[in-house]
């Protein structure tokens, strides 16, 4: 497995692009202006984002990202057949920002536990990729994440709900849904309020594709299997005029590797694949990074976010935001320099 040494690998990248500024991107954003903050990135307090994995919630003309806090010595597990390197589960943080460069620290959102092996949130575990979405009956916030053993053999979603969008957040269940195994996973709010939950699932070689009930609280039957023995994982939807897609990376544990996007016109039917959005110089590993996240931002202008992941030093681990171009016969996501 390749491990990277250059120094800029260990460098916070984060490339925050307003190339067309739209209706839904709410900052004062010059045309074309393009921000690529080379050290760390920094929120309003002066320290380090630390919010991996992360998802968008576009909520009342601001957004808040949501991710995993990475801090501390990162070791490998021992006995793996894989590079199953680990930091403790650090929770959830919150960041809340109205232009998408400027983030204010929200604080931890979903706290882990300390010294309960036994709870699927001790920081013993693995709090992977959450994401966050408004339930309008409700008036709930409610966040799914990945939980799991050190070994990832656990493989369960775990559900919490906030009143607030900046939380606490509290754990209401874990399971797994319709009793299959679930790691990476993502959800994704239809505009008919309809909300699914996307996870890889049967040892990763398959996808599932599963509509949440109305509180978005649980799965229901509609489960579809997709993407059949083709071993994906990081799942990203998005939706463009009436097409879903779907963004997934293989599964090449912290190492980076070609994207592949798929299309269908309901998330529940056939998915088309469509083939690798990023082209040009490191098309084949996403830019060295992988898909977290797709936020659009109205008229075919999306933001694909990813993590670069420093695998020995996961706490140092970096984001790659691009800019994302969909029309009616392409999904094409370009490395900006
Ligand atoms: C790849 C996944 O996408 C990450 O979220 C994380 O689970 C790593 N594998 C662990 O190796």
């Amino acid at each position: 497995m390749k491990i990277k040494t250059n120094s800029s690998f260990f460098t916070i990248l984060f490339f925050a692009v307003f190339f067309l500024p739209t209706d839904t991107v709410y900052a004062q954003a010059k045309p074309d202006s393009l921000f690529f903050l080379e050290s760390k990135w920094k929120d309003d307090q002066g320290n380090t984002i630390n919010a991996h994995g992360a998802g968008i919630l576009d909520y009342h003309n601001k957004y808040y990202l949501y991710g995993e806090i990475k801090k501390g010595k990162t070791t490998l597990v021992p006995g793996q057949n894989w590079l199953d390197y680990r930091v403790p589960a650090g929770g959830i943080s919150c960041y809340s920002s109205s232009d998408l460069i400027h983030w204010k620290y929200e604080g931890v959102v979903l706290s882990p536990v300390t010294d309960d092996p036994q709870s699927n949130i001790d920081t013993s575990r693995v709090i992977e990729r959450p994401k966050v979405i408004y339930n309008s009956k409700t008036k709930t916030f409610v966040m799914w994440m990945h939980l799991d053993k050190n070994d990832y053999s656990f493989a369960h979603v775990g559900v919490a709900t906030s009143d607030k969008p900046t939380g606490p957040f509290t754990l209401k269940s874990s399971f797994l849904p319709n009793g299959n195994e679930s790691r990476d996973m993502t959800l994704f709010k239809d505009s008919n309020e309809r909300a699914y939950l996307i996870y890889s699932s049967e040892n990763n070689s398959t996808m599932h594709v599963c509509q949440l009930s109305e509180d978005y609280l649980t799965t229901t039957k509609a489960d579809k299997r997709i993407f059949v023995g083709l071993n994906r994982e990081a799942p990203a939807m998005f939706k463009f005029r009436s097409q879903y897609y779907l963004i997934t990376s293989g599964t090449t544990g912290w190492s980076p590797n070609q994207a592949l996007c798929a299309r269908t016109s309901n998330p529940l039917g056939k998915w088309s694949l469509i083939g690798n959005p990023c082209y040009g110089a490191k098309s084949e590993t996403t830019y060295d990074s992988q898909g977290t996240f797709v936020l659009p931002l109205g008229k075919g202008k999306y933001l694909f976010m990813a993590d670069r992941w420093n695998m020995t030093d996961l706490e140092k681990s970096g984001y790659v935001w691009l800019p994302m171009l969909v029309d009616g016969n392409s999904v094409k996501i370009k490395w900006k320099n």
